[in-house]
Order: C-alpha cells, then sequence, then structure tokens
C-alpha cells in the first residue's frame, strides 16, 4: 500500500494530503498558514510546508509527492539561488499598467489587436495577475533588481525545487545548492506565465524579452504530465520534526497550478464546470484545446492531463463573504441565516463586488457599489442577501463567457467553503438557473496534486499507466431554480461604476 502527498501552496495556507496510491483512501492531513499581503517572501511558504508536514505526521513514508500551488506569482532568484525580492503573488494588481503596455505593443498598436494577439500566442489577454506583465514591472521600477534575475519560477516550481534539496548557496536547508537549472514545472501553471504558449508546448522567449529586457534567465524545464521532476532530497524537512522525505526515493512530480490541481482532484472531464469560490473566485472547464478569447474574459490555460483549461477568474470571492461577516459582525452561519430573510434579488439592493478592484471584467482600480438602497432595503437581512447574490453574479457572468467561447455545459459542480453555505447553496441554483452538485468538502487542490503523484508512482512502473481512477462524491445536488431578477438587476448597474 504505497502512500503519497500532495501539496496545495495556495494563497492563504498550505494543505497536505496523505492518500493510498492505489484506492485514494484519505490517510492524513496536516496545513499551516501563510501570512496576508499580495506580496511574500518566498521562505514563508517554506516554513508553512515543513509546519504541515509535521502536522501530517511527517512525510518519510509518502513514495511520491506533487505540489498543486496559487498561480502566476512572480519569484525572481539571482546566480547564487537567493529570492531576490518577495514573490508578488496573482492578486497583485500593481502591474496593471505594464500589462496595458504589454499589450499595445503586440498587433497594430490598437488594444484590440493587441489584446487579440497575446490571446493567439498564449491564450490570454493579459491582465496583472500574470507573470510577464510581473516582470515588466519589475524592469521598469526596480532595475537593480530586474538586473539581478538569473532565473523566474513560479510558487509551486519554487516549492519543488527547495523539496528536492536546492536552494540559496550556504543554505543549510538546501544541501545541493542553488542549481537553477534544475527548476521544472509542469504546462498547467507554465500556461499562466504569458511567455508560454501550451498549445505549441514551448516557452516564447520573445515575450519574456519584451517583459524583462532580455532572455538569458532560466525558466524552468516543463515536465510531462506523469514524469518525476526530482527526487525529494532526503534531508530536507528533516531533523526533530520527523519530515524528512526521500529516505525511500520519494518522486516529486510536475505539479500544476491550483486550478489545474482541482480539476484533477475532481476527476474534471469535457462538459464539467466547476465554480470555485476560494481567494479567487474561478469558473473553470476542461477543453480538448484552448480557444483565444480576445475579449480576455476567458482565459486558456493547460489542465494537467494534457487538455486545456479554459477559466474565468474573478478577484472577489469568498473574502466579499468575509467583509459581509465583518460589516454585519457575524459569523459564517449568522450570514446565511440572515441572507436567507431577504428575497430573491433583495427587494431591488444590488452589491457590485469589485472590493478589490476586478479582474473579470478587466477592472483593476475599480471599488465596489452598493444600490438601491432604500429605507425598505435598509435591513441587515437584504445586505447579507446583496452580498452574496453580487458575488455569485460576478461568477455567472463567468460561466455566460465560458458558454460564449463554445464550451458545452453538462454539469457544474461547487467546490471552496463557501459551497457549503446554506445560503450560498439556495441562491447558487437561483443565480445560474441549473442543477448544481457540491462534491464532499475536500481539499481539492492537494488531492489533485495527490493524484498526479500516484499518476507519477505508476507511471515509473509502467510509461502507459494511466491517472488513478479514484472517484469524487457528490454529496448534495441542487434542483435548479432560476429567478432572473437577480441577474437583470446587477447587469442593469454593473457597468455604472
Ligand atoms: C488563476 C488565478 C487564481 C490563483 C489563486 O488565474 O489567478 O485562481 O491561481 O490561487
Amino acid at each position: 500500500m504505497p502512500l503519497v502527498a500532495g501539496v496545495d501552496t495556495s494563497t492563504q495556507s498550505c494543505k497536505i494530503v496523505v492518500r493510498d496510491a492505489e484506492t485514494g483512501a484519505l490517510v492524513r492531513t496536516g496545513s499551516a498558514k501563510h501570512p496576508d499581503g499580495t506580496e511574500v517572501d518566498p521562505q514563508h511558504w517554506w516554513d508553512a510546508f515543513k509546519e504541515a508536514a509535521a502536522a501530517a505526521g511527517g512525510l518519510a513514508d509518502v513514495a511520491a509527492l506533487s505540489v498543486g500551488g496559487q498561480q502566476h506569482g512572480m519569484v525572481v532568484l539571482d546566480a547564487d539561488g537567493n529570492v531576490i525580492r518577495p514573490a508578488l503573488l496573482w492578486n497583485d494588481n500593481r502591474s496593471a499598467p505594464s500589462a496595458e503596455a504589454l499589450i499595445s505593443e503586440l498587433g497594430d498598436g490598437s488594444r484590440e489587436a493587441g489584446a487579440q494577439a497575446w490571446a493567439d500566442a498564449v491564450g490570454s489577454v493579459l491582465v496583472a495577475s500574470l507573470t510577464v506583465t510581473k516582470l515588466r514591472w519589475l524592469r521598469d521600477n526596480e532595475p537593480e533588481n530586474a538586473a539581478k534575475v538569473a532565473a523566474v519560477a513560479l510558487p509551486h516550481d519554487w516549492l519543488s525545487w527547495r523539496i528536492a534539496g536546492y536552494g540559496p548557496a550556504g543554505d543549510p536547508t538546501a544541501p545541493l545548492g542553488p542549481q537553477l537549472d534544475k527548476l521544472f514545472t509542469d504546462r498547467s501553471d507554465a500556461s499562466g506565465t504569458g511567455y508560454y504558449d501550451a498549445s505549441a508546448g514551448q516557452y516564447r522567449p520573445d515575450l519574456l524579452e519584451r517583459a524583462l529586457g532580455r532572455t538569458d534567465v532560466v525558466l524552468p524545464r516543463v515536465v510531462g504530465v506523469a514524469e518525476a521532476g526530482a527526487v525529494a532530497h532526503p534531508a530536507v524537512a528533516g531533523g526533530a520534526t520527523a519530515t524528512s522525505l526521500g529516505s525511500n526515493g520519494c518522486l516529486v512530480g510536475p505539479g500544476a497550478g491550483d486550478n489545474a490541481g482541482a480539476s484533477l482532484g475532481l476527476g474534471m472531464t469535457s462538459g464539467d464546470i466547476a465554480i470555485s469560490i476560494g481567494t479567487s473566485g474561478v469558473v473553470s472547464a476542461v477543453a480538448p484545446k484552448r480557444t483565444a478569447d480576445g475579449s480576455g474574459a476567458i482565459n486558456g490555460f493547460a489542465d494537467a492531463t494534457g487538455n486545456a483549461l479554459m477559466l474565468a477568474v474573478t478577484l472577489n470571492a469568498a473574502r466579499v463573504l468575509d467583509a459581509a461577516r465583518e460589516v454585519l459582525d457575524v459569523d459564517f452561519d449568522g450570514l446565511a441565516e440572515l441572507a436567507l430573510q431577504a428575497p430573491p434579488g433583495s427587494d431591488g439592493l444590488v452589491l457590485v463586488p469589485y472590493l478589490e478592484g476586478e479582474r473579470t471584467p478587466n477592472r483593476p482600480s475599480a471599488t465596489g457599489t452598493l444600490h438601491g438602497i432604500r429605507l425598505a432595503t435598509s435591513t441587515r437581512a437584504h445586505l447579507a442577501r446583496a452580498y452574496i447574490e453580487g458575488m455569485l453574479c460576478g461568477l455567472a457572468d463567468g460561466l455566460d463567457a465560458l458558454r460564449a467561447q463554445g464550451v458545452s455545459v453538462d454539469r457544474v459542480m461547487l467546490i471552496g467553503g463557501a459551497a457549503q453555505s446554506p445560503a450560498v447553496q439556495q441562491i447558487a441554483p437561483q443565480v445560474f438557473g441549473l442543477p448544481i452538485g457540491i462534491p464532499e468538502p475536500g481539499e481539492y487542490v492537494a488531492d489533485g496534486a495527490a493524484r498526479q503523484a500516484a499518476w507519477v508512482l505508476a507511471a515509473a512502473a509502467d510509461p502507459d499507466a494511466a491517472a488513478p481512477a479514484w472517484s469524487t462524491t457528490i454529496a448534495t445536488t441542487l434542483a435548479a431554480d432560476p429567478r432572473p431578477v437577480i441577474r437583470e438587476q446587477y447587469a442593469a448597474v454593473r457597468d455604472l461604476a
């Protein structure tokens, strides 16, 4: 009964699941917090990984491990393997003007042509989230740091490299030192950089050069979907915490961007839609081939199995509900109770929830707005419901954008902590107008990483092995309950701000 581990190095925390490689049965879990903020020293991810591994009872008995992680974050390393500056994360908007500048530089000079050219080249119109825009920002704003860059990695690439024993010169926790050419990644996360074309399976050094002004930097090697990128170093994360890995030659899988990890964890195939309410809101679909949406609503990324992963991503999801809890001074259940006391459409009270700017639609400097406030709607219940409806309407717009790209919608699954809220469960079928399945609560990114690790293990013995057929249980199925008023009134005010 070999064991495998899946790691999710997410925006807010590091989560680890240990599973039976054959059956997928959950054996142990652990987690540890990451600091807040949109720029973070990657050392915190390394420390949290070690803490989470210890909380999971150590990883010494694990035969393979994969890391899924928050996409796009810019980790820049110097020639000695040191992190040059804190990583700029996917939700850091400072590079929005750099995105616009890069867009205007491709095509014939018009924004429309430039946007389409980027979508054709790398599957996505640039927004501040994508790594390439952060490199341009670095070149323009911190030229002394830009000059030191010897390698650019993503959060999951960097953590996998550390687990394999590499790291800054002289760091005792990095016994193999700063071998930058040992960095590796997978096609799903590479597809979110803005300088990798997943349909051709190639980096685009010309686009990297446009951003950073040069190409003499190491980019992580893109390994195959079930190929081990490294072997974990036996001394890594060792010592008193008993988290030492790899004494049995633990393989480190390619890893994945978190959305591709979740899609693998859920076992998604064409026709499945996942709506995830986490730090980001994500509506995703697996498709055989990516499209190139010049409007920018849909990112044409890669999944972790060789398909495309089409994504609409909002910056305002679970934290909109956190904000509502703060405003109303209630807990998770209290917010749901309040929201369900108001009618669908909240009697015309509409929240456009751009509390952190927005990415889809691309409005990095927008703020939220509350419309339709009257005496009759000035109740805590109306406000609670408006927060939830507004957040879900943003995601429903994302689903429409996926449909506009020809994606078929056969099955919709709602995941993320907020999917457990009774109010979200009642209001989502009203907003989406579709039946919705809620899988058992779980860590789907970490589960996808564990499933990939089991696949890597199987492929080491038989290169033709398929991904293990672990099943996902849909715990609750909600019937469609369309209430068009909710989206109609949202659409009427969304663009007024
Ligand atoms: C996807 C994206 C987010 C992050 C958050 O494009 O930016 O979903 O991956 O974890």
